[in-house]
This record gives C-alpha cells, sequence and structure tokens, in this order.
C-alpha cells in the first residue's frame, strides 16, 4: 500500500531516502570509550591484531562495498585486501589460512555463492566474519562472526539503503582493525569514527537536492546507452551506478576506471553518449581531481554528453560539465556514501519513465539462492 511505502510510488524510492537513517542505526553503538566496538563478534583482539590479509567476497551491490572498503582498509591498516566476487573465489584455491580474515558481505545472508565461500573459507581455517543485514541468516549462522548493518527491510531487489550501511559497516572492520593493529593512533580512530557519524546528515543533505536528478532522468529515458567513469573510490560508484541502470532501467551501462579511458571505452565515444563521471574532491588529492578532468574534455571532445557529479563548489570541473550534479563536500574516503545517492535517484527515475516497475525488475531475484 502507499501508507508502507511511506507515501512513495516505489519501496525503493522510500529506501534511498532511508538512507541516513540505515547509516546512523549501523554506526550506532560501535563507539564506546574511545573506542571501535564490534561487540557482536567473537573475534577478540589477539585475532584482529593476527590478520595479515582480508579478502572480501560478495555479490552484486555487496561486492561494491568491497571494493569501497578496499580503499580505507589498506590505507587505515596497511593490510592487503582483495575484494571478490563470491562465485569466482569459491571456484579458484585462493590463498587462506587462519591470520586470513574473510569478509562475507550480503544482505539478505541467503545468497549461495556467498554462503559457500564462507564454507569454502573456514575449511582453510580462515576467520570468517559476516556483514549482514539480515538477523540469523544463514550466512552469519555459519560464521565466526557478525556485524549488523542496521538497514532495516529491503524489498526493493536494487539493493540502496543496505549498500551505504554495507560500506559503513566495511569500515568499521577498517577501524577496528587499525585500531588492534596499532596503525593509527585512538585520537586518529575516533576522528575517522566521528565522520562517519556525520554522514548521516551529510547524505540527508545530499537527498534535498534530488528534484533536479529526476528532472534529468526524465529527459535521459530515451537513451540507448550509458557509461560511467570514476577514479580511486569513484570507481566502485561507476560499477554502482551502471549496475542499478542495467537492474532496473535495462539500459546497456558499463562504469569504467577513468584510467582505462584510452584502452577501450573511449572508443564507444560518440556523438549525445550520455558519460556520467563521479568526480574526486577537488580538495582532495590534484593529481586526481586534474585527470579526471582531463579525461572529460577528452570524452566532451568527442561528443560525449557529460553528466558530471562533483563536490558543491567545483569550479574546475563546471566548464565540462553539460550537467553538473552537485553532492556535499565530505572527506575523500566517505565521498561514495554520497556520490552513490544521485546514481541510485536517476536509475530508479529513468527506470518509472521508461514505465517499469522500480521494485521488481524482470528476471532478477531480491536474494538469488540457487547457483
Ligand atoms: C541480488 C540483488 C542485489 C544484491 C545481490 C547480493 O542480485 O538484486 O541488490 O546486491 O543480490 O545480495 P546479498 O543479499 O548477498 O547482499
Amino acid at each position: 500500500s502507499a501508507a508502507e511505502k511511506g507515501g512513495h510510488e516505489y519501496f525503493m524510492l522510500k529506501e534511498i531516502e532511508e538512507q541516513p537513517d540505515a547509516l546512523a542505526n549501523t554506526l550506532r553503538g560501535h563507539f564506546r570509550s574511545g573506542r571501535v566496538v564490534l561487540d557482536e563478534q567473537r573475534l577478540s583482539e589477539q585475532d584482529l591484531r593476527d590478520v595479515d590479509k582480508v579478502f572480501v567476497v560478495a555479490c552484486g551491490s555487496a561486492y561494491h562495498s568491497g571494493l569501497v572498503a578496499k580503499y580505507a582498509i589498506e590505507h587505515w591498516c596497511r593490510l592487503p585486501v582483495e575484494v571478490e566476487l563470491a562465485s569466482e573465489f569459491r571456484y579458484r584455491d585462493p590463498v587462506l589460512d587462519r591470520d586470513t580474515l574473510v569478509v562475507a558481505v550480503s544482505q539478505s545472508g541467503e545468497t549461495a555463492d556467498t554462503l559457500e565461500a564462507v564454507r569454502h573459507a573456514r575449511e582453510q581455517k580462515a576467520r570468517v566474519l559476516a556483514v549482514c543485514n539480515t538477523n540469523g541468516a544463514q550466512i552469519p549462522r555459519e560464521s565466526d562472526a557478525v556485524l549488523y548493518t542496521h538497514a532495516g527491510p529491503e524489498i526493493g531487489v536494487a539493493s540502496t539503503k543496505a549498500f551505504l550501511a554495507q560500506i559503513a559497516a566495511n569500515y568499521l572492520v577498517g577501524l577496528a582493525l587499525a585500531q588492534a593493529r596499532g596503525t593509527k593512533y585512538p585520537d586518529e580512530v575516533a576522528r575517522e569514527f566521528a565522520e562517519l557519524e556525520a554522514m548521516p546528515s551529510a547524505v540527508h543533505k545530499a537527498l534535498s537536492t534530488m528534484e533536479y536528478v529526476r528532472e534529468l532522468a526524465r529527459r535521459m529515458a530515451d537513451s540507448k546507452a550509458v557509461l560511467f567513469l570514476g577514479r580511486h573510490v569513484g570507481f566502485p560508484v561507476a560499477l554502482e551506478g551502471a549496475l542499478k541502470l542495467k537492474e532496473l532501467a535495462y539500459m546497456h551501462a558499463e562504469g569504467f576506471a577513468a584510467g582505462e579511458l584510452k584502452h577501450g571505452p573511449i572508443a564507444l565515444i560518440e556523438q549525445g553518449l550520455p558519460v556520467v563521471v563521479v568526480m574526486p574532491s577537488p580538495k582532495g588529492r590534484a593529481v586526481l581531481h586534474a585527470k579526471l578532468v582531463s579525461n572529460i574534455s577528452e570524452i566532451q571532445a568527442r561528443g560525449a554528453r557529460t553528466i558530471v557529479v562533483a563536490e558543491e563548489g567545483d569550479e574546475r570541473v563546471r566548464p565540462f560539465a553539460d550537467e553538473l550534479i552537485e553532492v556535499p563536500a565530505v572527506p575523500t574516503l566517505l565521498q561514495p556514501l554520497v556520490s552513490t545517492v544521485p546514481l541510485q535517484v536517476l536509475a530508479a527515475e529513468i527506470a518509472k519513465s521508461r514505465g517499469y516497475d522500480v521494485d521488481k525488475p524482470r528476471n532478477l531475484a531480491k536474494s538469488v539462492t540457487v547457483e
């Protein structure tokens, strides 16, 4: 009913708006007496200290949450992090032992490939931590430990609020590891946590500017294909934006690392092709920002229609943006939490304009429990 959907036409649109709460609820209670605590877990401080390698295994959007987390965990912890599609991980022969931490990320906790990856990892004596949104689901039951995302039930088949909550939870894992290993001072851990805690309000602010994105979506509804480009943490955001568009609008959409442009994707650029570019902050690493500006000018010169997601006040990118979607300024590693939001809205609104069921896209299931 309309009431269940909070006045929205689709659950997904309601769930997009619930993202500030999903983040706040996922973070709540995880910082006490100056320390990050993962109290639902059964991994000791010593277990965390012993970790010498991290694997994140997952499918779909959950996999993208792992790709985002790799940047943060490697930077904070000085630990190698590999992010693997669960369906590939389990059929390889990944190098695992008792000092390997496998983080299995799953909204439903029932995805068949992720569950089998967990079983495989435990047989190899790795320690498995589930990041899950569903209490008592199979994946947390079979893992050594669990960190719950508290996004609330997600009805829309395409993940939104669970995805943002997964990023936050993965970051909590990173901070807990950094704290245990001593790769960050306690005051740095406290500062990073405080920055995470400020994200619900940043996401709320991002949501308040979505009218322009809805209008843009209506103008894009007839596009045949859309490319997405990003660098650094913007790269997995580009992948997630493309996935949302495929899932919901049945459009050919691909995400690329902007640095790969010259290795293939640039050949796809033709007059009028929409290309969504996820910009890094102009206040972050100058080289990243400059490289993306140059990528945008290259594709624009070849006729692409550039749709740029950039930090508010980013004047340098403005001349190259045919469409400019501004998101609030936040620390670099946290940008995916705000820059994903317009891409979710874009996909949902394009799907609506094309007359598709946003909550129940064709051929897809909320939880893939068969292989
Ligand atoms: C399906 C859903 C996606 C989800 C993926 C992984 O494909 O449509 O939205 O990201 O499964 O699901 P999980 O429950 O393991 O996070």
